[in-house]
């Protein structure tokens, strides 16, 4: 599967979302882990609403929309207030959409029609909501099992013909399923971060002549907004000086002036599906010797992970290969002094690198199926959100990145068992530059992986964009 961006282009244009192939994935995973798949389960539905209209609690405005994934996931349809049927057995699909309502015409224009939403979303029938009780009711062969998620069936709906109800393996089956994307999935995160690298490089290039982290914040929406892209996948981190130690810092108003690197982690978001970029460049245009220094480490860890990469690498392996690299990377320095196995050993590399290498990148940010284990004593691992092998076709986060934060280093210091592998003198002249992270989005592939972040990122580039240049 591979994915090349003029084939991004055919593919967004030329075919719907795949619904289809979606809807089949997440009954295989039903059948195939249902003990008495060939009792009658599979003669079932499958039923998802998308996320409602909801109003502020305090006020006649409607809060902002975000399309519910599992809904999504299996129509491609954006609509709020709607709901979806898959038919296990006939593998068929019934969209559900909003009625018209005589009374908000006025205020918002008149709703989908049932044939444009046949001709945009890979579905076999449309009806409207009202008619989704007597639908079920009426249903030729009582069917034996509806498959829903609890919390998210409206009281209005009625199951009582379905002789049996199943509210525990649909939320996990499409978790499991939005792992491996399709080419499409795979062309709408490659559309995102083409977007987001337009915004980065605007970013980068601006930084020298802002006065505060707002401006370059503003600047990366606006550019984001101006391609097509109105939401972001996540709150922007845009991040000055030692502020970048603050993994999810979002404050993002601060002023530039006197500070050494920005920070900045931000990806647009391409119909539901997700970019998350992360570039750090002097304000200055060009990196102090303590910045250059944990820069090279930094994009040296990340290099060498993404190489790595391919079908079957347990991630695990190479999180913990990113942290031998920075600990040979900050023996050089000379933060860290002593034996590099037996620095690794002790996890000291952890108060530098305090968070995962990366994560499944989707329709969420940190996407489902990742089986993150927060509860490990190891606190090497216990914030990957990934653990075990990759397949072919997910999308994984590469986010490597070292920082100086207090609140982290602190204890290491006044632990017997770690502060003998910290130099003190040499760190006390590394605390100014914050924190470094880089971070791209990369398809794992059977036989290596491709990289779908072009943003820039090697020093030379960094620094000239960041003089204004281009
Ligand atoms: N932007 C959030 C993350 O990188 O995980
Ligand atoms: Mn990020
Ligand atoms: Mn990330």
């Amino acid at each position: 599967m591979s994915i090349s961006k003029p084939s991004v282009r055919d593919v967004l244009k030329g075919q719907k979302y795949p619904a289809k192939v979606h809807a089949k994935k997440v009954k295989e995973y039903i059948l195939s882990h249902l003990q008495s798949a060939d009792e009658g389960v599979a003669d079932g539905v499958i039923y998802l609403e998308s996320q409602r209209t909801r109003m502020n609690e305090d006020n006649d405005q409607e809060m902002p929309f975000r399309q519910r994934r599992y809904f999504y996931y299996l129509t491609g349809c954006e609509l709020p207030d709607s709901a979806v049927v898959y038919d296990l057995k006939s593998e068929k699909t019934t969209l559900f959409i909003p009625p018209v309502d005589p009374e908000e015409v006025i205020w918002s224009g008149l709703p989908m029609a049932k044939e444009e939403a046949l001709q945009r979303y890979q579905v076999d029938d449309c009806l409207t909501t009202p008619e989704l009780n007597s639908f079920f009711a009426s249903s030729q062969t009582p069917k034996s099992v509806i498959y829903a998620i609890p919390n998210q069936i409206s009281d209005s709906v009625s199951f009582l013909s379905f002789e049996n109800k199943n509210y525990e393996i649909l939320k996990t089956a499409i978790d499991e399923s939005r792992v491996v994307k399709t080419p499409y999935e795979i062309a709408l995160i490659s559309h995102a971060n083409t977007v987001s690298t337009a915004a980065h490089t605007a970013v980068m290039a601006a930084a020298n002549s802002a006065t505060n982290e707002r401006e370059l914040e503003a600047l990366f929406l606006k550019t984001c907004i101006e391609r097509g892209c109105r939401n972001q996948a996540y709150s922007s981190i845009v991040a000055s000086g030692t502020s970048a130690a603050t993994l999810h810092y979002v404050r993002n108003d601060q002023p530039l002036g006197g500070k050494l690197n920005l920070l900045l982690d931000a990806g647009a978001e391409k119909d539901c599906y997700a970019s998350d970029i992360t570039r750090t460049f002097p304000l200055t245009g060009k990196f102090t010797p303590e910045s250059r220094a944990i820069y090279d480490i930094v994009l040296r860890m990340q290099i060498e992970a993404i190489e790595s990469l391919k079908a079957g690498v347990c991630w695990d392996d190479v999180h913990a290969q990113a942290h031998r690299t920075a600990i040979a990377g900050l023996l050089d320095v000379g933060i860290l002094k002593g034996d590099a196995a037996a620095i690794f050993e002790a996890r000291t590399s952890v108060a530098f690198f305090p968070h995962g290498l990366g994560h499944y990148l989707g329709m969420d940010t940190h996407d489902s199926g990742g089986h993150a284990n927060y509860a490990d004593k190891d606190p090497m691992f216990r914030y990957l959100r990934v653990r075990g092998n990759l397949p072919a076709g997910s999308v994984i986060t590469v986010e490597p990145g070292i920082y100086f934060c207090k609140f982290i280093i602190d204890p290491f210091l006044k632990d017997d068992k770690q502060k003998k592998f910290i130099d003190e003198s040499v760190l006390a002249r590394f605390w100014d530059v914050g924190g470094v992270r880089i971070e791209d989005n990369v398809l794992v592939t059977e036989t290596g992986y491709e990289n779908l972040t072009e943003t820039p990122k090697a020093l030379h580039e960094v620094e000239t964009l960041a003089t204004g240049g281009n």
